[in-house]
């Protein structure tokens, strides 16, 4: 099946250096390989996940997509058009169409400004010649469709005057109110009450239809990535090393990454019957430079050949690629599942 793709991101690689060692007069500079030579398609659409341990590359794939973050290579198409060729001045008309929502929402809300000035400031710098009733009316319309009703009682209030959840659903509001085509949301309920977290996720899911968005969706929780996406992307150490139907990422891991992940999730256990768990050792380390494959020293299919030799992505069955040398000591049917069960 072939499917359109609003976002193409080829070869894409951003590398950061950062000063080790304890002492002043006797730092080292070393590379921190963040995002290293990746392939990702965004169909028009879907929610995409990208899951994975904490400093493996996502939220920094995700500034490079935004253009927050410049890449040290790659080539990024959105819409058709490479972002990483374009000036600053022509990167502005994209900016409208594609947003952000952040961790936290402390970060993206000034807290010295008002919700209504917030909110405003996309749209004058887009429509500089909008009416204030004009704008009026859009930012009174995007505070409603964020469930904060009546808007009158939230448009004069301050970021400290509001709860976490409705920070967040401010946040998201500024995101939508240019109408946009795509949002990247970088765990949007991470720093939230547990409380709290279910309506951020349903009303991401209401706006991605009412909208017809195509959604990236980051989180280190697999629960989350499973409720929110139609396809997933495992990332580890700074590289993609499986992606495929979320269906297909829960029920059939096929790298020994995603099956560590899968396994020790308590949560997905109404799709699992049967799961032996497997603990992984150590953590990523972006400083190491991979020759081979990202996941070698902390595997237990580990080869020789995993030590110099990169893996590369391949079919491992429809819509569902992996890049592992090992796969074939990895019985992928080992994680049990209900096969009546269908995830929806
Ligand atoms: N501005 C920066 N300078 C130096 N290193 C960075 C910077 N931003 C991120 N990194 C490093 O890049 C790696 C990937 O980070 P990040 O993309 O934030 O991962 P994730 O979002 O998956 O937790 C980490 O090792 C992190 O420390
Ligand atoms: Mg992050």
């Amino acid at each position: 099946m072939s499917y359109e793709s609003l976002i193409q991101v080829r070869n894409l690689r951003k590398t950061f250096s950062k000063k080790v060692g304890k002492h002043i007069f006797n730092r080292k500079t070393v590379a921190v390989h963040a995002v290293n030579d990746i392939q990702l398609d965004v169909r028009k659409g879907e929610t995409l996940g990208i899951i994975g341990e904490s400093g493996c590359g996502k939220t920094t794939t995700a500034r490079m997509l935004l253009r927050l973050e410049k890449e040290t290579q790659g080539e990024l198409w959105f819409d058709g058009t490479d972002l990483c060729t374009l000036k600053d001045k022509e990167t502005n008309k994209f900016r409208k169409r594609m947003q952000m929502i952040f961790q936290d929402p402390y970060d993206t809300l000034n807290p010295g400004m008002r919700i209504v000035d917030i909110l405003m400031e996309p749209i004058n710098a887009h429509h500089p010649k909008m009416s204030l009733k004009e704008k009026e009316a859009i930012v009174k319309t995007a505070i409603e469709s964020i469930d904060l009703k009546p808007a009158e009682n939230f448009l004069y209030r301050y970021p400290h005057e509001l709860s976490g959840g409705q920070r967040q659903r401010i946040a998201i509001a500024r995101a939508i109110i240019l109408k946009p085509d795509f949002i990247a949301a970088d765990e949007p309920t991470s720093m939230l009450d547990v409380s709290v977290r279910a309506g951020i996720l349903n009303l991401l899911q209401r706006l991605k239809k009412e909208m017809g968005l195509t959604m990236l969706f980051i989180t280190h929780d697999l629960t989350t990535a499973s409720y929110m996406c139609d396809r997933i992307a495992v990332m580890y150490q700074g590289e993609i090393v499986e992606i495929g139907k979320t269906e297909q990422i829960i029920r059939r891991p096929n790298h020994p990454y995603t099956r560590a992940l899968v396994s020790v999730v308590t949560d997905l256990n109404h799709f699992i019957e049967h799961r032996d768990e497997i603990i992984l050792d150590g953590e990523v380390d972006a400083t190491r430079v991979n020759q081979g494959c990202p996941f070698a020293h902390r595997c237990p299919f580990h080869e020789e050949m995993c030590d110099h030799t990169a893996p590369k992505l391949e079919e491992v069955g429809e819509d569902h690629n992996v890049s592992c040398h090992c796969l074939h000591k990895v019985d992928t049917s080992q994680i049990g599942v209900k096969e009546e069960q269908v995830l929806s």
